[in-house]
């Protein structure tokens, strides 16, 4: 009975004194990180392999990454007599309780020593709590329909799943692989909607779409299939007089560029986009860009003659005043007088230069053109 009448008590102290869900985040950026900081890092265990002990992975990607009031992604749920927070990717795991928040789990680094594999150790997982993550981001690429996306992180988890070793994470990776399984038909699917839509008549606008969005799927992964993607997409937005072919053959353009196929990419560039961008008052602007996009892939697709490039510069500053009054030309003329003159340094100079024109820096293709150049004009100075 006095044991009963306890538990009640200390249920309703609880209940009554348990933190404000507020103060979880202070908690994680003061007390949190100052209690993990300075623990010595060699105190936790005797044995050398798990000397990293708590100043570990916790600390190197969660508490030191903390600067002011910001914790990683986290949901608190309110259990009435205490709080549970919990850091979404599965990496943390907290008590609020008794004006005070406590610690449950939080990963840490497995120990190279193999007594690490013990049973029981789930939450002390990397493998596991990675490929959850993995398993998080193919929810999230399959909500945004990107199939391919999610294939691979399915995928990615399955192989963390059998890495950590458990029997329980055999199940798991056995049925990650089937989800990426079905994410690879459904990408397929998505394809095989897009011929049919193309098929009828009258689905030539929502194919157009279909191929558009594909090549914003695959671009980061599969530059050939996107420009195909992207070209099925312009003709098909093109027959119906739909202005977004324009922005379809932009990025086929780019991706051809990624593909080093710059004589198709220029050909897009000098008969459609530079005409196309110049004669629309909003699209004037950015002109200029593909104008500098335009000379460089002639550059590539000529294999380095500068003469080409030279007439390239004149022909453009003609007919298009955007592109007159641009740093970008400035550039371009000092790489090729610094070619001319067989420059190295002052190439040099031009392209880091070419590299402040954007904030982005210049694109892959571009730096590997340029200093394909520079080395023709340096192994040109030893000669
Ligand atoms: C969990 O999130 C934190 C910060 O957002 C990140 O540093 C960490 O790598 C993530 N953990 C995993 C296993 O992905
Ligand atoms: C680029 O387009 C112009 C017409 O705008 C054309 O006269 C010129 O020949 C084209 N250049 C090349 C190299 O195809």
């Amino acid at each position: 009975m006095l044991g009963l009448v306890l538990l009640i008590l200390s249920a309703v102290v609880a209940a009554q004194t348990k933190p404000k869900q507020e103060t979880f985040v202070p908690y994680m950026t003061t007390q949190r990180k100052e209690q993990l900081s300075s623990t010595p890092s060699s105190s936790s265990s005797p044995s050398s392999g798990s000397g990293r002990g708590v100043a570990g992975w916790f600390t190197r990607n969660i508490i030191e990454p903390l600067a002011g009031p910001r914790v990683p992604e986290h949901t608190i749920t309110d259990y009435y007599f205490f709080l549970i927070a919990k850091l979404n990717n599965g990496t943390g795991l907290y008590l609020g309780m008794f004006q005070q928040w406590w610690v449950i789990s939080e990963l840490q680094e497995v120990p190279d020593t193999t007594s690490s594999e013990s049973r029981g150790n789930r939450g002390g997982n990397p493998f596991e709590a990675q490929a959850e993550a993995q398993k998080q981001e193919a929810v999230q690429a399959k909500i945004k329909k990107d199939y391919h996306g999610a294939a691979r992180a399915y995928v990615e988890a399955a192989k963390l799943y059998e890495k950590s070793g458990s029997q329980f994470n055999i199940m798991e990776a056995a049925s990650a692989y089937e989800d990426a399984f079905k994410a690879y038909n459904m990408a397929k699917q998505t394809e095989n909607a897009a011929r049919l839509f193309r098929l009828n008549e009258r689905g030539g606008s929502r194919a157009a779409k279909v191929y558009n969005q594909l090549g914003d799927l695959l671009k980061s992964q599969d530059a050939a299939k996107a420009a195909t993607m992207y070209s099925e997409a312009a003709e098909l937005f093109r027959s119906d007089g739909d202005g977004r072919a324009l922005h379809a053959i932009i990025r086929q353009a780019e991706q051809l560029c990624i593909l080093h196929q710059y004589a198709q990419a220029f050909t897009l560039y000098n008969d459609t986009i530079i005409p196309e961008t110049m004669s629309q008052d909003i699209l004037q602007y950015t002109t200029r860009d593909h104008v500098l996009n335009a000379i460089i892939a002639h550059l590539g697709a000529t294999q380095g003659d500068w003469i080409v490039l030279e007439k390239d510069l004149e022909h453009f500053e003609d007919i298009c005043p955007d592109f007159r009054t641009s740093k970008g030309l400035s550039v371009l003329k000092s790489l090729a007088r610094a070619e001319r003159e067989h420059d190295a340094v002052a190439f040099r100079d031009a392209c880091q230069e070419f590299d402040r024109l954007h904030s982005s820096g210049m694109a892959d293709w571009q730096v590997g053109l340029l200093l394909q150049e520079k080395l023709k004009l340096e192994d040109g100075d030893l000669l």
